[in-house]
Protein backbone atom coordinates (compact mmCIF):
# COMPACT_ATOMS: atom_id res chain seq x y z
CA UNK A 1 0.00 0.00 0.00
CA UNK A 2 0.88 3.15 -0.81
CA UNK A 3 0.42 6.48 1.37
CA UNK A 4 0.27 9.85 0.75
CA UNK A 5 2.78 11.93 1.36
CA UNK A 6 1.38 13.80 4.17
CA UNK A 7 0.80 10.13 5.68
CA UNK A 8 4.68 9.58 5.10
CA UNK A 9 5.28 12.69 6.41
CA UNK A 10 3.97 11.80 9.88
CA UNK A 11 5.19 8.17 9.52
CA UNK A 12 8.49 10.16 8.91
CA UNK A 13 7.99 12.15 11.86
CA UNK A 14 7.00 10.19 14.19
CA UNK A 15 9.76 7.78 13.98
CA UNK A 16 12.01 11.00 14.74
CA UNK A 17 12.67 11.80 11.18
CA UNK A 18 13.46 15.38 10.79
CA UNK A 19 9.93 16.84 8.55
CA UNK A 20 9.02 20.13 8.69
CA UNK A 21 5.56 21.57 10.40
CA UNK A 22 2.64 20.90 7.92
CA UNK A 23 -1.05 20.03 7.67
CA UNK A 24 -3.61 18.47 5.17
CA UNK A 25 -6.59 20.58 4.04
CA UNK A 26 -9.42 19.64 1.26
CA UNK A 27 -10.47 22.81 0.30
CA UNK A 28 -8.81 26.22 -0.16
CA UNK A 29 -10.88 27.76 2.67
CA UNK A 30 -9.18 24.65 5.15
CA UNK A 31 -5.70 25.73 3.25
CA UNK A 32 -5.75 29.71 4.51
CA UNK A 33 -6.07 28.39 7.97
CA UNK A 34 -3.28 25.79 7.90
CA UNK A 35 -1.68 28.06 6.29
CA UNK A 36 -1.73 31.06 8.85
CA UNK A 37 -1.23 28.19 11.71
CA UNK A 38 1.90 27.60 9.88
CA UNK A 39 2.69 31.32 10.25
CA UNK A 40 1.76 32.05 6.31
CA UNK A 41 5.12 30.91 4.53
CA UNK A 42 4.27 27.35 3.42
CA UNK A 43 4.76 25.28 0.22
CA UNK A 44 1.20 23.81 -0.73
CA UNK A 45 1.85 20.34 -2.22
CA UNK A 46 -0.95 18.29 -4.24
CA UNK A 47 -1.57 15.18 -2.58
CA UNK A 48 -1.47 12.25 -5.21
CA UNK A 49 0.05 9.09 -5.62
CA UNK A 50 2.11 9.37 -8.28
CA UNK A 51 5.63 11.56 -8.21
CA UNK A 52 6.55 14.42 -10.46
CA UNK A 53 4.08 16.48 -8.92
CA UNK A 54 6.53 19.41 -8.80
CA UNK A 55 6.93 19.29 -12.56
CA UNK A 56 3.45 19.18 -13.07
CA UNK A 57 2.64 22.36 -11.43
CA UNK A 58 1.38 20.63 -8.02
CA UNK A 59 4.07 22.06 -5.62
CA UNK A 60 3.68 25.85 -5.20
CA UNK A 61 5.12 28.32 -2.84
CA UNK A 62 2.95 30.87 -1.10
CA UNK A 63 4.06 34.28 0.47
CA UNK A 64 1.31 34.22 3.00
CA UNK A 65 -2.31 32.62 3.83
CA UNK A 66 -4.40 34.18 1.42
CA UNK A 67 -1.75 33.23 -1.25
CA UNK A 68 -2.00 29.63 0.14
CA UNK A 69 -5.55 29.65 -0.26
CA UNK A 70 -5.15 30.69 -4.03
CA UNK A 71 -2.68 28.52 -4.51
CA UNK A 72 -5.31 25.51 -2.99
CA UNK A 73 -7.59 27.04 -5.50
CA UNK A 74 -5.58 26.12 -8.06
CA UNK A 75 -3.95 22.85 -7.36
CA UNK A 76 -7.45 20.76 -5.86
CA UNK A 77 -9.48 19.50 -8.74
CA UNK A 78 -5.93 19.42 -10.93
CA UNK A 79 -5.15 16.03 -12.80
CA UNK A 80 -1.71 14.57 -12.50
CA UNK A 81 -0.89 11.82 -14.75
CA UNK A 82 -4.89 10.30 -14.29
CA UNK A 83 -4.50 11.54 -10.65
CA UNK A 84 -7.49 13.64 -9.36
CA UNK A 85 -6.35 15.80 -6.47
CA UNK A 86 -8.38 15.84 -3.24
CA UNK A 87 -5.86 17.33 -0.97
CA UNK A 88 -3.29 19.51 -0.18
CA UNK A 89 -0.70 18.97 2.16
CA UNK A 90 0.67 22.46 3.58
CA UNK A 91 4.14 22.81 4.83
CA UNK A 92 6.57 25.52 6.09
CA UNK A 93 8.85 26.47 3.61
CA UNK A 94 12.64 25.81 3.98
CA UNK A 95 15.68 27.89 2.88
CA UNK A 96 17.41 25.08 -0.16
CA UNK A 97 20.75 25.01 0.15
CA UNK A 98 21.29 21.37 -1.91
CA UNK A 99 18.74 18.76 -2.75
CA UNK A 100 20.45 15.50 -2.13
CA UNK A 101 18.30 11.65 -2.53
CA UNK A 102 17.56 8.73 -0.09
CA UNK A 103 15.83 5.48 -0.26
CA UNK A 104 15.57 2.03 1.40
CA UNK A 105 13.81 -0.61 -0.81
CA UNK A 106 13.01 -4.34 -0.92
CA UNK A 107 15.77 -5.36 -3.39
CA UNK A 108 13.57 -8.89 -4.51
CA UNK A 109 15.86 -9.68 -7.19
CA UNK A 110 18.97 -9.91 -5.03
CA UNK A 111 16.90 -11.13 -2.17
CA UNK A 112 17.91 -8.24 0.17
CA UNK A 113 17.06 -4.35 0.85
CA UNK A 114 19.11 -1.74 -0.56
CA UNK A 115 20.25 2.21 0.11
CA UNK A 116 19.95 3.70 -2.51
CA UNK A 117 21.13 7.48 -2.32
CA UNK A 118 22.93 10.63 -4.68
CA UNK A 119 24.09 13.72 -3.74
CA UNK A 120 21.93 15.02 -6.96
CA UNK A 121 18.57 14.62 -5.73
CA UNK A 122 15.35 16.76 -6.68
CA UNK A 123 13.22 16.45 -9.26
CA UNK A 124 15.36 15.37 -11.92
CA UNK A 125 16.98 12.26 -10.15
CA UNK A 126 14.95 9.40 -12.85
CA UNK A 127 17.37 11.59 -14.87
CA UNK A 128 20.44 11.47 -13.15
CA UNK A 129 20.01 8.00 -12.53
CA UNK A 130 19.82 7.19 -16.05
CA UNK A 131 22.57 9.46 -17.20
CA UNK A 132 25.03 9.40 -14.79
CA UNK A 133 24.16 6.12 -12.69
CA UNK A 134 27.50 6.23 -10.32
CA UNK A 135 26.09 9.53 -9.10
CA UNK A 136 23.90 7.08 -7.76
CA UNK A 137 25.59 4.82 -4.77
CA UNK A 138 23.77 1.33 -4.37
CA UNK A 139 24.01 -0.48 -0.73
CA UNK A 140 23.07 -3.74 0.10
CA UNK A 141 21.89 -3.83 3.75
CA UNK A 142 22.01 -6.95 5.42
CA UNK A 143 18.34 -7.79 7.45
CA UNK A 144 20.23 -9.78 10.08
CA UNK A 145 22.27 -6.13 10.86
CA UNK A 146 19.94 -3.57 9.87
CA UNK A 147 22.12 -0.06 9.68
CA UNK A 148 24.00 0.88 12.74
CA UNK A 149 26.07 3.72 12.79
CA UNK A 150 29.09 1.65 11.10
CA UNK A 151 26.46 1.11 7.78
CA UNK A 152 25.52 4.57 8.40
CA UNK A 153 29.11 5.98 7.76
CA UNK A 154 29.59 3.64 5.18
CA UNK A 155 25.90 4.60 2.92
CA UNK A 156 27.29 8.04 3.53
CA UNK A 157 30.90 7.66 2.48
CA UNK A 158 29.94 6.12 -0.72
CA UNK A 159 27.26 8.54 -1.75
CA UNK A 160 29.72 11.60 -0.96
CA UNK A 161 27.55 13.67 1.23
CA UNK A 162 29.75 16.91 2.12
CA UNK A 163 31.27 16.67 5.28
CA UNK A 164 29.53 19.45 7.21
CA UNK A 165 26.02 17.02 6.95
CA UNK A 166 27.84 13.83 7.24
CA UNK A 167 26.58 13.28 10.96
CA UNK A 168 23.58 14.53 10.39
CA UNK A 169 22.54 12.10 7.10
CA UNK A 170 24.04 9.23 9.07
CA UNK A 171 21.61 10.02 11.97
CA UNK A 172 18.66 10.52 10.15
CA UNK A 173 19.48 7.20 7.81
CA UNK A 174 19.68 4.99 11.00
CA UNK A 175 16.12 6.51 12.39
CA UNK A 176 14.82 6.14 8.64
CA UNK A 177 16.00 2.32 8.64
CA UNK A 178 14.43 1.98 12.17
CA UNK A 179 11.14 3.15 10.20
CA UNK A 180 11.58 1.40 7.34
CA UNK A 181 11.61 -2.07 9.75
CA UNK A 182 8.76 -0.83 12.58
CA UNK A 183 6.64 -0.17 9.96
CA UNK A 184 7.02 -2.95 7.54
CA UNK A 185 7.65 -0.80 5.06
CA UNK A 186 8.72 -1.94 1.30
CA UNK A 187 9.87 1.42 0.15
CA UNK A 188 11.24 4.98 2.02
CA UNK A 189 11.91 7.44 -0.01
CA UNK A 190 13.02 10.94 0.77
CA UNK A 191 13.52 13.26 -2.53
CA UNK A 192 14.31 15.44 -1.86
CA UNK A 193 16.32 15.08 1.64
CA UNK A 194 18.00 18.95 1.53
CA UNK A 195 20.54 20.69 3.62
CA UNK A 196 19.21 24.26 4.13
CA UNK A 197 20.67 27.27 3.98
CA UNK A 198 21.07 27.53 7.87
CA UNK A 199 22.52 24.12 7.88
CA UNK A 200 19.93 21.43 8.64
CA UNK A 201 19.16 18.21 7.09
CA UNK A 202 15.42 17.61 6.10
CA UNK A 203 13.02 15.44 4.70
CA UNK A 204 11.49 18.11 2.18
CA UNK A 205 8.83 14.82 0.59
CA UNK A 206 8.00 11.70 1.97
CA UNK A 207 7.15 8.63 0.03
CA UNK A 208 6.18 4.91 1.73
CA UNK A 209 4.91 1.73 1.19
CA UNK A 210 3.99 -0.50 3.56
CA UNK A 211 4.10 -3.84 2.84
CA UNK A 212 0.55 -5.49 3.14
CA UNK A 213 1.68 -8.88 3.78
CA UNK A 214 2.78 -7.51 7.22
CA UNK A 215 -0.97 -6.06 7.50
CA UNK A 216 -2.29 -8.20 10.35
CA UNK A 217 1.03 -7.28 12.58
CA UNK A 218 -0.48 -3.49 12.08
CA UNK A 219 -3.87 -2.96 13.26
CA UNK A 220 -3.16 0.78 13.40
CA UNK A 221 -2.25 1.15 9.55
CA UNK A 222 -5.63 0.21 8.68
CA UNK A 223 -6.50 3.64 8.85
CA UNK A 224 -4.01 5.02 5.95
CA UNK A 225 -5.80 2.68 3.92
CA UNK A 226 -7.83 5.17 1.23
CA UNK A 227 -11.17 3.60 0.30
CA UNK A 228 -12.05 6.36 -2.48
CA UNK A 229 -8.59 5.52 -4.48
CA UNK A 230 -9.66 1.47 -4.32
CA UNK A 231 -11.55 -0.01 -6.76
CA UNK A 232 -15.07 -1.07 -5.42
CA UNK A 233 -14.84 -4.50 -7.34
CA UNK A 234 -11.40 -5.14 -5.76
CA UNK A 235 -12.32 -4.21 -2.41
CA UNK A 236 -15.60 -6.32 -2.70
CA UNK A 237 -12.72 -9.35 -3.31
CA UNK A 238 -10.62 -8.27 -0.75
CA UNK A 239 -14.06 -8.85 1.90
CA UNK A 240 -14.45 -12.31 0.03
CA UNK A 241 -10.34 -12.98 0.56
CA UNK A 242 -10.28 -13.33 -3.52
CA UNK A 243 -6.73 -13.41 -5.48
CA UNK A 244 -8.45 -10.24 -7.90
CA UNK A 245 -7.25 -7.42 -9.77
CA UNK A 246 -9.41 -5.19 -11.69
CA UNK A 247 -8.09 -5.06 -15.42
CA UNK A 248 -9.76 -2.80 -18.20
CA UNK A 249 -11.03 -5.11 -20.82
CA UNK A 250 -14.23 -7.28 -21.22
CA UNK A 251 -13.32 -10.51 -21.34
CA UNK A 252 -14.11 -12.20 -17.07
CA UNK A 253 -11.23 -14.84 -16.07
CA UNK A 254 -11.51 -17.44 -13.60
CA UNK A 255 -8.43 -19.72 -13.39
CA UNK A 256 -6.80 -21.72 -10.78
CA UNK A 257 -2.86 -20.98 -10.49
CA UNK A 258 -1.55 -17.86 -11.01
CA UNK A 259 0.89 -18.49 -13.31
CA UNK A 260 -2.26 -20.27 -15.76
CA UNK A 261 -4.06 -16.89 -14.94
CA UNK A 262 -1.32 -14.86 -16.11
CA UNK A 263 -1.11 -16.88 -19.26
CA UNK A 264 -4.85 -16.77 -19.69
CA UNK A 265 -4.76 -13.20 -19.77
CA UNK A 266 -2.15 -12.88 -22.21
CA UNK A 267 -3.80 -15.56 -24.77
CA UNK A 268 -7.28 -13.31 -24.41
CA UNK A 269 -5.35 -10.37 -25.09
CA UNK A 270 -3.83 -11.96 -28.55
CA UNK A 271 -7.00 -13.88 -29.10
CA UNK A 272 -9.33 -10.34 -29.16
CA UNK A 273 -6.43 -7.87 -31.01
CA UNK A 274 -7.62 -8.67 -34.21
CA UNK A 275 -11.63 -8.58 -33.22
CA UNK A 276 -14.36 -5.52 -33.55
CA UNK A 277 -13.50 -3.68 -30.34
CA UNK A 278 -10.38 -5.56 -29.09
CA UNK A 279 -11.51 -6.97 -26.22
CA UNK A 280 -9.24 -7.81 -23.53
CA UNK A 281 -8.97 -9.41 -20.24
CA UNK A 282 -11.59 -7.73 -17.71
CA UNK A 283 -9.92 -8.93 -14.17
CA UNK A 284 -7.02 -11.17 -12.52
CA UNK A 285 -8.89 -13.81 -10.46
CA UNK A 286 -6.77 -16.79 -9.33
CA UNK A 287 -9.17 -19.11 -7.36
CA UNK A 288 -6.48 -21.60 -6.18
CA UNK A 289 -5.38 -24.85 -5.84
CA UNK A 290 -9.06 -26.21 -3.47
CA UNK A 291 -11.58 -24.44 -5.66
CA UNK A 292 -14.48 -24.94 -4.05
CA UNK A 293 -18.16 -24.20 -5.06
CA UNK A 294 -18.43 -21.44 -3.00
CA UNK A 295 -14.83 -19.80 -3.74
CA UNK A 296 -16.20 -20.08 -8.14
CA UNK A 297 -19.67 -18.73 -7.09
CA UNK A 298 -18.14 -15.59 -5.24
CA UNK A 299 -15.46 -15.09 -8.15
CA UNK A 300 -17.96 -15.64 -10.61
CA UNK A 301 -20.55 -13.33 -8.64
CA UNK A 302 -17.81 -10.62 -8.80
CA UNK A 303 -17.28 -10.89 -12.24
CA UNK A 304 -20.36 -10.97 -13.18
CA UNK A 305 -20.78 -7.92 -11.56
CA UNK A 306 -18.73 -5.72 -13.29
CA UNK A 307 -20.44 -4.11 -16.06
CA UNK A 308 -17.60 -3.80 -18.41
CA UNK A 309 -17.33 -7.57 -18.31
CA UNK A 310 -19.35 -9.11 -21.30
CA UNK A 311 -18.23 -13.04 -21.37
CA UNK A 312 -16.34 -15.26 -18.95
CA UNK A 313 -13.56 -17.73 -19.34
CA UNK A 314 -13.26 -20.29 -16.69
CA UNK A 315 -10.11 -21.54 -17.33
CA UNK A 316 -9.15 -24.84 -15.19
CA UNK A 317 -6.56 -27.03 -14.89
CA UNK A 318 -7.61 -29.93 -12.88
CA UNK A 319 -5.02 -31.23 -10.34
CA UNK A 320 -5.17 -32.09 -6.13
CA UNK A 321 -8.71 -30.88 -6.85
CA UNK A 322 -9.94 -32.53 -10.43
CA UNK A 323 -11.92 -31.26 -13.05
CA UNK A 324 -15.38 -33.19 -11.73
CA UNK A 325 -14.93 -31.12 -8.38
CA UNK A 326 -14.92 -28.27 -10.57
CA UNK A 327 -17.89 -28.78 -12.57
CA UNK A 328 -19.60 -29.42 -10.08
CA UNK A 329 -18.16 -26.23 -8.15
CA UNK A 330 -19.26 -23.89 -11.23
CA UNK A 331 -22.78 -25.66 -12.14
CA UNK A 332 -23.67 -25.65 -8.08
CA UNK A 333 -22.30 -21.32 -8.09
CA UNK A 334 -24.62 -20.56 -11.21
CA UNK A 335 -27.30 -22.16 -9.35
CA UNK A 336 -25.71 -20.26 -5.88
CA UNK A 337 -26.06 -17.49 -8.18
CA UNK A 338 -29.47 -17.49 -8.92
CA UNK A 339 -30.67 -18.55 -5.50
CA UNK A 340 -29.08 -15.02 -4.19
CA UNK A 341 -30.90 -13.34 -7.25
CA UNK A 342 -27.69 -12.24 -8.91
CA UNK A 343 -28.28 -11.68 -12.69
CA UNK A 344 -27.02 -14.26 -14.16
CA UNK A 345 -26.81 -13.15 -18.21
CA UNK A 346 -23.44 -13.45 -19.66
CA UNK A 347 -21.98 -16.49 -21.69
CA UNK A 348 -19.24 -18.65 -19.74
CA UNK A 349 -17.06 -20.28 -21.66
CA UNK A 350 -15.04 -23.22 -19.96
CA UNK A 351 -12.13 -25.15 -20.52
CA UNK A 352 -11.45 -28.38 -18.14
CA UNK A 353 -8.03 -29.74 -18.89
CA UNK A 354 -5.89 -32.51 -16.63
CA UNK A 355 -6.87 -34.76 -13.65
CA UNK A 356 -10.46 -36.10 -14.50
CA UNK A 357 -10.93 -33.28 -17.28
CA UNK A 358 -13.45 -36.34 -18.98
CA UNK A 359 -15.70 -36.59 -16.23
CA UNK A 360 -15.75 -32.67 -15.54
CA UNK A 361 -16.70 -32.03 -19.37
CA UNK A 362 -19.38 -34.46 -18.88
CA UNK A 363 -21.28 -33.19 -15.69
CA UNK A 364 -20.76 -29.93 -17.37
CA UNK A 365 -22.49 -31.01 -20.85
CA UNK A 366 -25.22 -32.89 -19.06
CA UNK A 367 -26.29 -29.79 -17.12
CA UNK A 368 -26.92 -28.03 -19.87
CA UNK A 369 -27.11 -25.15 -18.41
CA UNK A 370 -27.79 -22.17 -21.47
CA UNK A 371 -24.85 -19.62 -20.39
CA UNK A 372 -22.46 -22.82 -20.19
CA UNK A 373 -20.25 -23.39 -23.70
CA UNK A 374 -17.17 -25.75 -23.54
CA UNK A 375 -14.08 -25.64 -25.31
CA UNK A 376 -11.69 -27.88 -25.22
CA UNK A 377 -8.09 -26.18 -25.98
CA UNK A 378 -6.69 -23.39 -24.01
CA UNK A 379 -6.27 -21.32 -27.42
CA UNK A 380 -9.71 -22.20 -28.81
CA UNK A 381 -11.42 -20.77 -25.17
CA UNK A 382 -10.14 -17.78 -25.32
CA UNK A 383 -11.02 -17.12 -29.23
CA UNK A 384 -14.67 -17.90 -28.16
CA UNK A 385 -14.40 -15.86 -25.16
CA UNK A 386 -13.18 -13.07 -26.72
CA UNK A 387 -15.46 -13.44 -29.89
CA UNK A 388 -18.76 -13.27 -27.09
CA UNK A 389 -17.20 -10.16 -25.93
CA UNK A 390 -16.97 -8.78 -29.24
CA UNK A 391 -20.13 -10.09 -30.27
CA UNK A 392 -21.66 -8.12 -27.28
CA UNK A 393 -19.95 -5.11 -27.84
N1 LIG B 1 8.89 22.63 2.33
C1 LIG B 1 9.46 23.02 1.18
N2 LIG B 1 10.11 24.22 1.13
C2 LIG B 1 10.69 24.64 -0.03
N3 LIG B 1 10.70 23.93 -1.15
C3 LIG B 1 10.09 22.74 -1.16
C4 LIG B 1 9.43 22.22 0.00
N4 LIG B 1 8.91 21.02 -0.31
C5 LIG B 1 9.23 20.80 -1.60
N5 LIG B 1 9.92 21.82 -2.13
C6 LIG B 1 10.47 21.91 -3.50
O1 LIG B 1 9.57 21.38 -4.43
C7 LIG B 1 10.18 20.33 -5.15
C8 LIG B 1 9.15 19.26 -5.51
O2 LIG B 1 8.51 18.83 -4.33
P1 LIG B 1 8.37 17.29 -3.96
O3 LIG B 1 7.71 17.22 -2.65
O4 LIG B 1 9.70 16.63 -4.06
O5 LIG B 1 7.36 16.73 -5.06
P2 LIG B 1 7.60 15.76 -6.32
O6 LIG B 1 8.73 14.87 -5.99
O7 LIG B 1 6.32 15.00 -6.49
O8 LIG B 1 7.88 16.67 -7.48
C9 LIG B 1 11.29 19.84 -4.26
O9 LIG B 1 12.32 19.24 -5.01
C10 LIG B 1 11.74 21.10 -3.58
O10 LIG B 1 12.67 21.81 -4.41
MG1 LIG C 1 10.03 14.64 -4.56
Amino acid sequence: MDLYEYQARELFARHGVPVLDGGVASTPDEARKVADQLGGRVVVKAQVKTGGRGKAGGVKLADDAADAQARATDILGMDIKGHTVHKVMLAVTADIAEEYYFSFLLDRANRTFLAMSSVQGGVEIEQVAEESPDQVAKIAIDANVGVDRAKADEIVAATGFPAEVADQVAELVIKLWAAFVAEDATLVEVNPLARTTDGRVLALDAKVTLDENAEFRHPEQAELADSSAVDPLEQRAKEKHLNYVKLDGEVGIIGNGAGLVMSTLDVVAYAGEDLPGSPKPANFLDIGGGASAEVMANGLEIILSDPAVRSVFVNVFGGITACDAVANGIVQALQVLADRGEDVSKPLVVRLDGNNAEEGRRILTEAKHPLVQQVDTMDGAARRAAELAAQGA
